[in-house]
């Protein structure tokens, strides 16, 4: 996530508006990157398709950020997509728990406790056989509701990162109920997901997802897997104004995907009945839990 990168300020809350800003440097590097790919379009469209999270080689940065400027202008979300899950699956996910577990206590246990009530609450009341967490990384969240919430059956993680889902499924530290597979998350829903199920995402994982794949996921769940439970802890745009647009608009340094929460799961096939903004460090994070209809 953006915390990874020492250049970002932490006390500056994740914007929209800082997504968009340019210094004259940014639009030398795009004007530059424009140029290059006017004259290398091969390797600008191999680079659109397959993009390079960390680019190495001065040819490949600067077509990058014109590539990243371009599909902000355009809207190209797939690009967006592409570019995220290339960073998840390299050094991105694999240094992740190092950096960012310290999250589990200092956020999700010191100042989430209200939304893990209520969903605990809707657990009990509800009664989930299965948990499925996407993108749990180092597992640690999943083992605690695993071990928290009372007679779940199986609990799977689902994680990009083949590095991180190898360490997991090595390690003799997790509840035998849990199993770790290395898979995208929106395939192995489509093809492996199961009703009575709680959907879990924490810490920053639809917002690597567009739109579109979020609506086809969520509207699977709620046709074909209900009853279901959905927990969702995302980060959003500090400036996304929901009543306003049910865009998704990319924001931040890395520029995932701020997404409305509310019209996402409503519009799927989902009931909120809970949702709760909290800071921390430079993000808003929006907790919600949602039920099928
Ligand atoms: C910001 S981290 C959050 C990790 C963990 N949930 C937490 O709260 O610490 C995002 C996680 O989602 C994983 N991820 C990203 N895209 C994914 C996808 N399409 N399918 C499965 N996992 C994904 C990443 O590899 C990474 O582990």
């Amino acid at each position: 996530m953006t915390s990874l990168n020492p250049r970002i300020q932490m006390s500056t809350m994740l914007s929209i508006e800082n997504a968009q800003k340019r210094n004259w440097k940014q639009s030398a590097k795009e004007f530059a990157g424009q140029a290059i790919a006017t004259l290398s379009p091969q390797r600008a469209e191999q680079l659109f398709e397959a993009p390079a999270s960390q680019p190495s080689g001065l040819q490949d940065k600067l077509i990058m950020a014109y590539l990243k400027r371009r599909a902000m202008r355009k809207k190209q979300d797939d690009f967006f997509e592409r570019l995220h899950i290339d960073f998840w699956q390299g050094d991105g996910g694999a240094v992740f728990s190092k950096n960012c577990d310290h999250r589990f206590e200092d956020l999700f246990l010191a100042k989430q406790k209200e939304d893990f009530d209520i969903l605990r609450d809707t657990w009990n009341s509800h009664q989930p056989q299965h948990i499925v967490e996407f993108g749990c990384n180092s597992g640690i969240l999943l083992q605690y509701m695993t071990t928290e919430l009372h007679g779940c059956q199986t609990a799977t993680g689902i994680e990009i990162n083949a590095q991180q889902v190898r360490k997991n499924q090595e390690s003799s530290a997790f509840d035998s109920r849990i199993k770790f597979l290395n898979a995208d998350g929106g395939e192995w829903l489509l093809e492996n997901g199961k009703a009575n199920s709680l959907f879990v995402s924490n810490g920053g994982v639809l917002e690597y997802f567009r739109r579109e794949r979020l609506d086809e996921m969520l509207t699977h769940i709620s046709s074909n897997l209900g009853p279901a439970v959905f927990f969702a802890v995302e980060p959003v745009a500090n400036d996304h104004d929901w009543s306003k647009t049910t865009d998704c608009i990319p924001f931040g340094e890395e520029l995932s995907f701020s997404h409305n929460y509310t019209d996402l799961f409503e519009s799927n096939g989902f009931q909120v009945i809970h949702q709760r903004p909290v800071e921390f460090e430079s993000w808003k994070m929006m907790a919600t839990i949602a039920v099928t209809r």
